[in-house]
């Protein structure tokens, strides 16, 4: 049933490919320039009418949201607002008949979110859900629903769930770009073709696992470490701070790069390992000033960089994986790959149970 593997989780990694592509299979026009979701029933009227997005969840699916927020601010230029499920509906949230309120979770079943699901059409508003399990509460009660192909997901450590999400906010984004007419066909187009590229871009970073192996291990000695990234960057890390913590026990933090100097700094010490994602080059030199307030310290920093900025990175960081070429706001799609691998092969180098880490459930049905 793990196909070969040892573990699901490290099954479910290599089958991200694949789940790409079945996510966006048959929702793109055959000549490639639009987003067709047929699965919608909102009208472009009614779309067009959306004056707010709030998007809500919980852990990875929330940072998958996080990632949402930048995709369709940019692309639809529509106000969003991410929250974590539990707190929604506690900070009386203003959810009016023109918010669409976005649920996402991979099982469906997730009873913050579902809870959340509820109060946002108590008051009013349509809300759209992004799950991977057709028939879930959260599928039956939304007003419509974009499922994500990932497939199954066995391991609790969310991984092919999360990057579909990505790609579902992605086709959310354009679609609702191209009924607002935020965006020129041509440039919609562009996008496209460069989601059509990642599931191959993914598979070249899978060939480098022993590369990332090799950096878990001297990794998994440490006792604490950060991940620092601006922008999108900044959601990445938080998402690869969390499956590390999940699976090695490792304490971790991840920090937007920028305010580490409002009070972190003081816990980086000799040999403490960062995690910096620079793959935004127009905020490449911003972080780089921040990695040396942390090399000045005496972090060891690995840099995640952009294929071909490698020479350029190599005078700010310790050591540094590249990831290929994509457009600045597809990036955590292939980013995200890497940091899924690292908490996978720092928690087999400690002896951890990958698929089942303590105290965690797989869904989580109480508030
Ligand atoms: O099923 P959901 O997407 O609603 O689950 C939400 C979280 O419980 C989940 O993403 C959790 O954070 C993962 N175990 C992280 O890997």
């Amino acid at each position: 049933e793990k196909g070969g593997y040892d573990h699901f989780m490290l099954k479910e990694i290599y089958e991200q490919p694949r789940a790409y592509r079945d996510t966006m299979r048959g929702r793109v026009s055959e000549d490639g320039r639009s987003v067709v979701l047929p699965e919608l029933s909102i009208t472009a009227e009614q779309l067009r009418a959306v004056s707010r997005v709030h998007i809500v969840a919980c852990g990875t699916a929330m940072h998958a949201g996080m990632v949402g927020k930048t995709v369709i601010e940019r692309l639809a230029r529509i106000p969003v607002e991410v929250d974590v499920a539990s707190e929604y509906r506690y900070r009386s949230p203003i959810i009016t008949k023109d918010t669409l309120v976005i649920v996402v979770s991979q099982s469906g079943e997730t009873a913050d979110t579902l809870a959340a699901l509820r109060e946002a059409k108590r008051c009013g508003a349509r809300v759209l859900a992004i799950t991977n399990v057709v028939g879930s509460s959260v599928a039956r009660e939304a007003d419509d629903v974009i499922i994500t192909l990932a497939g199954p997901e066995i391991a609790v450590a969310s991984t092919k769930a999360y990057s579909t999400m990505l790609v579902a906010f992605f086709l959310l984004g354009l679609y609702m770009a191209q009924t607002l007419g935020t965006q020129e066909e041509a440039e919609i187009a562009h996008i496209l073709a460069a989601m059509d590229a990642l599931p191959e871009q993914v598979e070249r970073i899978l060939a480098q696992a022993d590369t990332v192996k090799g950096i878990a291990e001297s990794i998994a000695k440490s006792s604490s470490l950060f991940f620092i990234g601006r922008g999108i960057d900044y959601a990445v890390a938080l998402e690869g701070s969390l499956k590390l913590k999940e699976i090695s026990y490792i304490h971790s933090e991840a920090y937007a790069a920028g305010e580490l100097k409002h009070g972190t700094l003081a816990l980086i010490e000799d040999g403490v390992p960062v995690i910096a994602l620079l793959t935004q080059e127009d905020l490449f030199e911003k972080t780089v000033s921040n990695i040396k307030e942390v090399k000045a310290r005496g972090a060891e920093v690995l840099g995640l960089v952009n294929e071909g900025h490698e020479a350029e990175s190599a005078k700010s960081v310790d050591r540094q994986f590249a990831i290929p070429r994509t457009l600045p706001l597809l990036t955590p799609a292939l980013s995200v790959i890497p940091l899924q691998l690292l908490s996978y092969y720092a928690s087999l180098a400690l002896g951890h149970d990958v698929d089942k880490p303590r105290n965690l459930a797989k869904s989580v049905t109480v508030e």
